[in-house]
């Protein structure tokens, strides 16, 4: 997948993109990634990249110019390339959207910043906009590596042939449940009995319960949306009552 990425601060990329997995995917060729200052397509003798709002108010705004011709130089050679702005008022990135995502072999990725970015610039060139969370960062630059990371996740190979991405947090609409390795025993704190047993069906079984467990606990919100069984809603109801049971 190449990914080109337009910022003001290509310098901050540095370190999450040159270390662990990323750095793999791109040995590996699954990632290409260019990073490209936006202030380069400013054709102003200062350089400047933003300006005073219309209407008034505090803060600057990203020129429309500016950003209108960086996006067009990076997706000069290819019409359909998607056009992701990074904005607290985009669609809530997910586990689905990285996996809808991981589908393209390009994208462009526009990280705003200041009070935001001249409207025309959505209308004319943003094929798509993603928040990472309801609240606002001072620049899309850390939202836009969240977004890669996550999404080169679900690219083919990156993390081997195990489907490890299938087993994730949120993969099948609950938490992931808790994981121990060695030692047997940690302060006290055991390994739980039935992992050291190795039968694979009652393995699962835990697994599952435990995963429905923590997000009852921690994440009640997206049990809603999970796929329950019978036995999921019959063991939710234990859960309450455990807890009742304890005050
Ligand atoms: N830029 C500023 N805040 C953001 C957010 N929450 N998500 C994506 N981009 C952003």
């Amino acid at each position: 997948m190449r990914i080109d990425v337009l910022t003001l601060f290509p310098a901050m990329f540095d370190g999450p993109m040159t270390e662990s997995m990323m750095v793999k995917a791109q040995q590996q060729g699954l990632l290409e990634l260019h990073l490209h200052q936006i202030r380069d397509y400013s054709n102003d003798k200062h350089r400047a990249v933003d300006d005073t709002p219309y209407g008034g108010g505090g803060g600057m705004v990203l020129k429309p110019d500016v950003l209108v011709t960086a996006i067009e130089a990076v997706t000069a050679q290819q019409a359909d390339i998607p056009v992701i702005l990074m904005s607290p008022q985009g669609r809530l990135f997910s586990h689905k959207i990285a996996q809808e995502l991981a589908q393209y072999d390009r994208m462009v990725i526009v990280c705003g910043h200041y009070e935001g970015i001249d409207e025309r610039v959505r209308q004319l060139a943003v094929t798509d906009e993603i928040s990472i969370g309801d609240y606002v960062l001072t620049g899309g630059e850390l939202a836009a590596m969240v977004v890669i990371d996550a999404t080169l996740r679900h690219v083919p190979g990156l993390l081997g042939a195990d489907g490890a991405e299938e087993r994730d947090s949120h993969a099948d609409g609950l938490l992931e449940g808790p994981h121990y390795t060695r030692p047997v025993v940690f302060r006290g704190l055991p390994v739980p009995q039935v992992l050291q047993e190795g039968n694979h069906a009652q393995i699962e079984h835990w697994r599952h319960v435990q995963a429905l467990r923590r997000t009852w606990r921690n994440r009640p919100d997206l049990l809603r949306k999970a796929n329950l069984s019978d036995d999921d809603r019959y063991l939710l109801a234990q859960f309450a009552q455990e807890d009742a049971s304890k005050y």
